[in-house]
């Protein structure tokens, strides 16, 4: 009798563990399908619900089916108490958050992230496999992929928190070439430890918990002085850059519990990242090692221009300019998104397509706060698809376009990318307005754009000002161009 017991137990959680397996891979498929879908700002909306339903599939069957050394979970209160924690917060803050204010939440979720996998690694520490102690001593696979975790975990959290800052404008960027020599020193400091506490061979890991959270610390500061010098239009390089760090760390926690959901949405959240990074690198026209060592662009400190004459336009030249032209380049930028204006802007570029104007939009690849940040903003507007170009291929038209007209973007079109090599932002590609016969800015004064620069663009003959709210002014010249 009681080996048929055994056998039915037996049977009962192999069963179990086989329909856990089957779940996952729904999960996983669900986030490679909704990720494929966030490729493109028709589908992105699905791909994020695919991608949310993936993750409660993979949550609702740890929790019903996951065994541990033949035994069911417990600790649900505890579990439901952190999880309605975690939903509630989230929930209000993403309802809240401003579409502006998007990348800032994005980074703290991405740092929220790289905790979670540092705090695993830290909690899983003194639990090595015995028997791999055993055989290896802390040299073994469990270990590597603890302090893995733990480090990049960290890295990502403090660097997030301090891109958080940096977003907002709350933190300042500090470069000099002692903090790149103490960043280097911080690597090697990193690496010596991890290889110390490894090579201790067959002792109780939890003598060694002290020096795990010394390394805890250092990886800790390390993100903090890694992320302290980047800035200004590199920003984008270094948020991919994390976001991919929590994904490798999440990955780490997927080995160490050999879950394959965990490992799988690791895996993809780690390569997106990457592939966003080095997508970032190109669009910056930077290397990835002058992000990791911190010493980009031509020289620290930005050169300030002489400020010389600004000439302005006014509404109806505009609308005039505007209605006989065949051609308009609308170059959208973070100051549209700050005056949510897309919907105006489409409301413009449709009147202009009634009278025959062929309009179309410039879309630089950092241009707002966040990747696909224009992309998303013009989709919300329904602004087709096909109308909007790559910077590329909007300067391969540019020769044929009438005006350009620039909508609260800033650094994206500054020809100090191509003239001024001690420019932060030399050698950033820039959609090429100069090129077009006529160009019109729009924005509110002489305000900076995120590189804090100036823009001889503004200067230059070809260019006119319009200034004033991107919204308001837009309306108004609405108006201006249904009378003509
Ligand atoms: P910015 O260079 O930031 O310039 C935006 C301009 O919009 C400002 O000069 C501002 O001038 C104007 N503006 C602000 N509010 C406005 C409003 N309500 N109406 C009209 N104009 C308004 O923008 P950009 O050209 O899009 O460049 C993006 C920058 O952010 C790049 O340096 C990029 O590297 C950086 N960045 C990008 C990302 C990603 S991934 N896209 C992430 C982090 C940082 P006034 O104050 O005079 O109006």
């Amino acid at each position: 009798m009681d080996r048929i017991i055994e056998f039915s137990k037996h049977v009962q959680f192999t069963f179990g563990d086989s329909v856990l397996e089957i779940f996952y891979l729904i999960a996983s498929v669900l986030f490679i399908m909704g990720l494929k879908m966030l490729s493109h700002p028709d589908s992105a909306k699905k791909g994020n619900l695919w991608a949310a339903a993936g993750m409660v599939i993979a949550i609702v069957a740890t929790l019903l089916l996951h065994r541990h050394n033949g035994q069911k979970m417990g600790n649900f209160g505890l579990i439901f108490f952190a999880i309605s924690i975690g939903t509630i917060v989230g929930w209000i803050i993403a309802r809240r958050v401003k579409m502006t204010k998007m990348p800032e939440m994005v980074s703290i979720f991405n740092g929220m992230g790289g905790a979670a996998a540092a705090l695993i690694s830290l909690m899983e520490f003194p639990h090595i496999n015995k028997e791999l102690i055993a055989q290896h001593g802390l040299l073994n696979w469990q270990a590597l992929v603890i302090f893995l975790g733990l480090i990049i975990g960290s890295v990502s959290f403090a660097g997030s928190i301090i891109a958080f800052g940096k977003l907002d404008g709350r933190i300042k960027d500090i470069r000099s070439l002692t903090l790149r020599i103490v960043n280097i020193f911080m690597v090697i400091i990193i690496v010596a430890l991890t290889i110390y506490i490894m090579t201790r061979g067959n002792v109780d890991p939890a003598e060694l918990s002290p020096l795990v959270y010394a390394l805890l610390a250092i990886s800790l500061i390390y993100g903090v002085l890694f992320v302290m010098p980047i800035g200004g239009a590199d920003m984008p390089v270094v948020i991919s850059l994390l976001n991919s760090f929590t994904g490798i760390a999440a990955a780490m926690g997927g080995f160490l519990y050999d879950n394959l959901v965990m490992l799988t949405g690791g895996i993809l959240v780690g390569s997106a990242g990457t592939i966003l990074t080095f997508l970032m690198c190109k669009a910056m026209n930077r290397s990835l090692l002058n992000v990791i060592v911190g010493s980009f662009g031509g020289g620290t400190v930005a050169v300030e221009t002489e400020q010389g004459s600004i000439r302005e336009i006014s509404l109806i030249d505009t609308a005039i300019l505007l209605t006989y032209s065949r051609k308009v380049m609308v170059v959208p930028g973070y100051g549209l998104a700050v005056a949510q204006a897309q919907h105006l802007a489409y409301e413009l570029d449709s009147i202009l397509q009634d009278k025959g104007v062929d309009v179309k939009y410039a879309i630089h690849p950092v241009a707002g706060r966040m990747p696909g940040h224009m992309n998303v903003l013009l989709a919300e507007a329904d602004v087709p698809y096909d109308k909007l170009l790559e910077s590329d291929k909007a300067n391969d038209e540019m020769e044929s376009v009438d005006v350009v007209i620039v909508i609260g973007a800033n650094d994206v079109v500054n020809p100090a990318a191509e003239d001024d090599p001690s420019s932060p932002i030399y050698g950033m590609p820039i959609v090429k307005t100069l090129k077009a016969k006529n160009v019109i800015v729009m924005k509110r004064g002489m305000g900076k754009g995120y590189a804090a620069i100036e823009n001889s663009l503004f200067n230059h003959e070809k260019t006119r000002m319009l200034f004033g709210n991107a919204k308001e002014t837009l309306q108004k010249l609405i108006t201006e161009v249904k009378n003509i």
